[in-house]
């Protein structure tokens, strides 16, 4: 068993990362730029935002906090979404989700220019991916997809079993994984990733252990400590899971720690490859957003 080290592989990206903008900067050019729009003081997105505000100083890309007031009208959102739609010193921005209530997510990330949207999660976006058209793709399966590729894993031909639907990680990874690999992004080998046969599960799925031993990839994004379990999967699969789950544990400071939707002790000797919770998929999801920032100023 082999354990993919998100950890490890983040910290390389970023060193690359580090060099190419300062390749930019010794040029003469400008430095990318990453705008983050944050709404109200919920305090895990603002935990979210400083930890994105500090990985891109770390490999100098520049970024910008636009702050407002949870009392803000969607009007004024949309002008400000409008505004760094059309600032040229802007390469890329997210709006921090989730929204208060009296906001359209909806409304807010279809108003987003499709190629400023390095959270990759506007329908414009979605689309161009479902299409085979150049994209840029959300972070957690853009991250999924580069450890896949960094170890080699290839995916041609393989059965891919998804568990998880959402919009941010079970429909994007399938599409990514199904689809012929031209689209490959541009640190991938293009031979490797793509061209799975894919299933995708969820809640409603009968006989998901079945399908789950048929899988020789399978990838966990449902939120449900340990859903995985070592009966579900056969000997030589490698397992990727996306979940990060508090669970309480009065032996940590915290009074909780973070596991994911893997049974890891169990499943972890059976598999050929498998990611730790936390220390895998996490760390490259930042990571993705820096990638998706360069991506968007190289394509102007
Ligand atoms: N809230 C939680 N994760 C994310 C993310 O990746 N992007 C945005 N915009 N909001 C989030």
């Amino acid at each position: 068993m082999i354990l993919l080290d998100g950890k490890h592989i983040a910290a390389t990206i970023r060193q690359e990362i580090r060099e190419q903008v300062e390749q930019l900067r010794a040029a003469g050019c400008r430095v990318p730029k990453l705008v983050i729009v944050i709404v109200g003081h919920n305090p895990a997105s603002e935990t979210y935002v400083a930890n994105k505000m500090k990985a891109c100083a770390e490999v100098g890309i520049e970024a910008e906090k636009r702050a407002f007031e949870a009392s803000v009208t969607e009007a004024e959102l949309l002008a400000e979404v409008a505004r760094l739609n059309s600032d040229p010193s802007v390469d890329g921005f997210i709006v921090q989700l989730p929204l208060p209530e009296h906001i359209a997510e909806t409304a807010i990330l279809s108003a987003i220019d499709y190629r400023k949207d390095v959270d990759g999660l506007t329908p414009a976006n979605v689309g161009r991916t479902v299409q085979g058209l150049p994209s840029i793709v959300s972070a957690t399966p853009r991250g999924i997809r580069e450890l896949l590729a960094r170890y080699h894993i290839a995916t041609e031909g393989k059965h891919v079993v998804v568990i998880g639907r959402s919009n941010i990680v079970g429909k994007p990874i399938a599409m990514l994984l199904m689809q012929r690999p031209y689209l490959s992004l541009p640190s991938m080998s293009a031979a490797s990733l793509g061209n799975a046969t894919v299933t995708v599960c969820h809640s409603k799925t009968q006989d998901l252990a079945s399908i789950c031993r048929t899988a020789d990839i399978i990838i966990v994004a449902a939120g449900s400590p340990k859903l995985l379990t070592a009966d579900m999967v056969r000997e030589g699969a490698t397992v990727i899971d996306v979940g990060i789950n508090r669970v309480d544990d009065p032996a940590s400071p915290k009074g909780y720690r973070l596991v994911g939707d893997v049974d890891f002790e169990q499943v972890a000797p059976k598999t050929a490859y498998i990611t730790p919770v936390p220390g895998g998929v996490g760390p490259m999801t930042i990571v993705s957003l820096l990638q998706n920032t360069l991506q968007a100023y190289s394509n102007d």
